[in-house]
């Protein structure tokens, strides 16, 4: 059973008088209150935050990377994640019983996750077994509720990143014949591809239809039913991009995120998650040039970072995650300030029944990458 956070008592500090200060006084008091706090508290950075977030984290990273750094650093007490939901949920499934997670605002959420409920997801279970789909292995995607990883947890499933989807779709297929993969259609199918099944092998589960909208011969026919969900970011980039920025930079590389459509991902040059994008750019050399499919603020992060190469947003007018953005210093200092006068605000908790079976697909995702 985890520890409960101090909730709302006496003296807990306003967020109001946070939108007030300035950003050097919020950097300078964001340093001093983790000062305070020392080892109690570690902070985790997914690599969208904005550069004033992400310059105060302990440790940054690709989902699955902070989602081990939440299993293996019991010493903190408070872990405050700069991220979104679902990776909040996921570090406090996978951290220690006294360990309490901290998302700076609720309201960062993830517009993907959301495309899977957990009703529509048993719904469309009961109608494959009804078909007499039955050696069918759930796998959802870390961008997913805690419920849904459960829900893969008691059904014999796993969860998978975006730098582990292959080993784990391996696994997957040793162990059933067909695969049930939520909530990003694309990720799935950029997947299957580098399985060699055929696209038209892979089904889409329209959750608002009869059958996903599939008849029963193309679900039967299916090896990858792939739920149609995507990322509001990822999903705008477009195949003339690729084609722009290549006739714009003749020699230009294409490196995208496998959030992106399939035939975005299939005319690019390399695709990675925000680790691997970030690691390729690091040992890219001086004068190569890049164009790149993913979130705004880390592209513009790596672009400062090497300015011997030369780095740009696959497609010029797309904007941020918007959700990611809602973390800004105003909640990480309101946050931090509240721990050091010992309340703990925007706990996010799991309840201990989903936590379980949530730990059980994400302990096989651990093993097995
Ligand atoms: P990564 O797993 O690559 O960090 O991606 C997370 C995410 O939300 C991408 O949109
Ligand atoms: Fe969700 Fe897309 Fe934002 Fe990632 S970039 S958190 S998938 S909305």
């Amino acid at each position: 059973m985890k520890s409960q956070g101090a909730g709302v008592a006496a003296g807990v500090r306003e967020i109001d008088e946070y939108l007030k200060l300035g950003e050097v006084e919020l950097s300078e008091r964001i340093v001093e209150a983790k000062r305070k706090l020392g080892s109690r508290v570690m902070i985790l950075g997914h690599h969208y935050q904005r550069d004033d977030v992400i310059c105060h984290a302990d440790l940054t990273g690709d989902s699955f990377k902070l989602a081990q750094m939440a299993s293996r650093r019991p010493e903190a007490d408070y872990i405050v994640f700069c991220g979104v939901h679902f990776m909040a949920e996921s570090a406090d499934i996978l951290s220690g019983a006294h360990q309490q997670v901290i998302l700076p605002d609720l309201a960062a959420g993830c517009s993907m996750a959301d495309m899977a409920r957990l009703e529509q997801v048993e719904t469309a279970w009961e109608q494959l077994h009804e078909l007499g789909i039955d050696s069918i292995l759930p796998i959802t995607y870390m961008n997913s509720a805690a419920n849904i990883k459960a829900f893969c947890g008691r059904h014999d499933g796993v969860v998978c990143t975006s730098s582990n989807a292959a080993p784990l779709f391996d696994w997957a297929f040793k162990q059933k014949e067909k695969l049930f993969f939520f909530p990003d259609e694309h990720l799935g199918r950029n997947t299957g591809v580098k399985f060699g099944i055929p696209l038209d092998r892979m089904a889409v589960w329209d959750p608002r239809l009869e059958l996903g909208g599939n008849t029963p011969e193309q679900l039967e026919n299916a090896k990858i039913i792939l739920w149609k969900g995507f990322c509001s970011v990822h999903g705008r980039f477009q195949e003339r991009h690729v084609d722009d920025r290549r006739a714009e930079h003749p020699g230009i590389k294409i490196l995208v995120h496998p959030e992106c459509r399939y035939e975005v991902v299939a005319k690019s040059d390399l695709n990675g998650s925000t680790e691997n994008i970030i690691k390729t750019i690091n040992e890219a050399p001086a004068g190569s040039k890049w164009a790149i499919g993913t979130e705004l603020n880390l592209v513009n992060r790596l672009a400062n970072r090497h300015p011997d190469k030369l780095i740009t947003l696959l497609a010029p007018d797309l904007c941020m995650c918007a959700t990611m953005f809602r973390i800004a210093p105003e909640n990480l200092l309101w946050s931090l300030e509240n721990l050091v006068d010992g309340n703990v605000v925007n706990q996010i908790k799991v309840d201990d029944e989903t936590a379980k079976y949530a730990r059980i697909a994400l302990d096989r995702m651990l093993e097995i990458q």
